[in-house]
């Protein structure tokens, strides 16, 4: 088997991009973008080598029975017992089985969407994947609200809905997740060890009310075979930001990707201040090498398949 498509890219772009700091040099303008199919099916055949979205996005119910033990990804040396519930909760087949969309959207959550007007352009989309339970309905205008895929981290229960503590945060989660209706919602709940006990109550709270919301929980292998992918086309990655996962799950079932609030910078082109998210007032982390990912990389990554036509980044307005 020949070489991968983006290190061949990667290459032939003789490291000017990558070399470069800095946001200024990802000014790109949103007319003139053209869909280079060709690139885009070689890019889902390489990462098909690595992973298969459709299977990988969920593990399912005849993978594992309650009471079964395993290892958390991240973290091997410990374990996690498959509950009553979650067993309950996985999915009898892929949720993403025989899905096929012309046009997807990708939902980052930086502040480059405030003021965007992007809202409509995303929620036309055929799907539309976002991130973290991220709010819409208050930020409809730049960020839609179409969510037919949303991601879910368990230290989000702690960050966003006070860990459940009242009941009040425990309503506005509920409520949160029954606007979702059908959607799927992907809860990586083996990566590392600390959110179990918030797994169980989202689990807990999902089965009390009913709700209509399809669980997905990512597969063992999922992270590893993505890093894979993108260490491989020799991107320098620690561990991929959901984002970067979302656009790589995404390859498999979307022919055209248009990725928005992806700007993991805090400044704009024009030298104003962007804020790390469009909604709470979290401060920007993943710029040491401490952190767990390397958001910029993985944006210059995004932004030179962007110039080759792969997918679509949206950074400014869409009016
Ligand atoms: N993102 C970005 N620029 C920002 C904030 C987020 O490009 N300023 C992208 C990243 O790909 C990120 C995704 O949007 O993974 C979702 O954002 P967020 O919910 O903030 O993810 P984090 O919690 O920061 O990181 P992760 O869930 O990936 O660990």
């Amino acid at each position: 088997e020949g070489e991968l498509t983006l290190s061949r890219l990667m290459v032939n772009n003789s490291d000017k991009l990558l070399r470069k700091e800095g946001s200024a040099l990802f000014h790109h303008s949103g007319t003139g973008w053209q869909i280079n199919s060709s690139l885009a099916l070689e890019i889902r055949k390489d990462i098909l080598r690595f992973l298969d979205a459709e299977r990988d996005v969920s593990v399912v119910k005849s993978s594992f029975k309650p009471g079964d033990v395993i290892h958390y990804v991240l973290d091997r040396r410990r374990t996690l017992n498959i509950s009553q519930n979650l067993h309950s909760l996985l999915p009898e087949v892929s949720p993403m089985k025989s899905r096929r969309f012309r046009t997807c959207a990708v939902v980052g959550n930086s502040g480059i969407l405030l003021s965007s007007g992007c809202g409509k352009e995303i929620d036309s989309h055929d799907f539309v994947i976002r991130c973290n339970l991220a709010p819409v309905v208050e930020f409809a205008a730049d960020v839609g609200t179409k969510s037919d895929f949303i991601t879910m981290n368990p230290s989000v229960v702690q960050r966003a809905f006070g860990g459940f503590r009242n009941e009040s945060d425990r309503e506005k989660f509920v409520h949160r997740l029954s606007m979702l209706n059908d959607s799927v919602l992907w809860i990586p709940a083996f990566m590392v060890k600390g959110g179990e006990k918030h797994v169980e109550w989202v689990n807990a709270l999902i089965l009390k009310n009913q709700l209509k919301v399809r669980t997905a929980y990512p597969s063992l292998r999922l992270i590893h075979a993505v890093r894979g992918y993108w260490l491989t086309n020799k991107v320098q990655i620690k561990r991929p930001s959901t984002g970067l996962l979302m656009y790589t799950l995404a390859t498999r079932f979307c022919d055209e990707i248009h990725l928005y609030g992806f700007w993991p910078f805090p400044k704009d082109v024009h030298g104003n201040q962007v804020k790390y998210h469009y909604y709470d007032e979290l401060k920007y982390k993943y710029f040491s090498n401490a952190g767990p990912h390397r958001m910029p990389l993985e944006f210059k990554t995004l932004n030179l398949l962007h110039n080759k036509g792969a997918l679509k980044l949206t950074t400014g307005t869409c009016i």
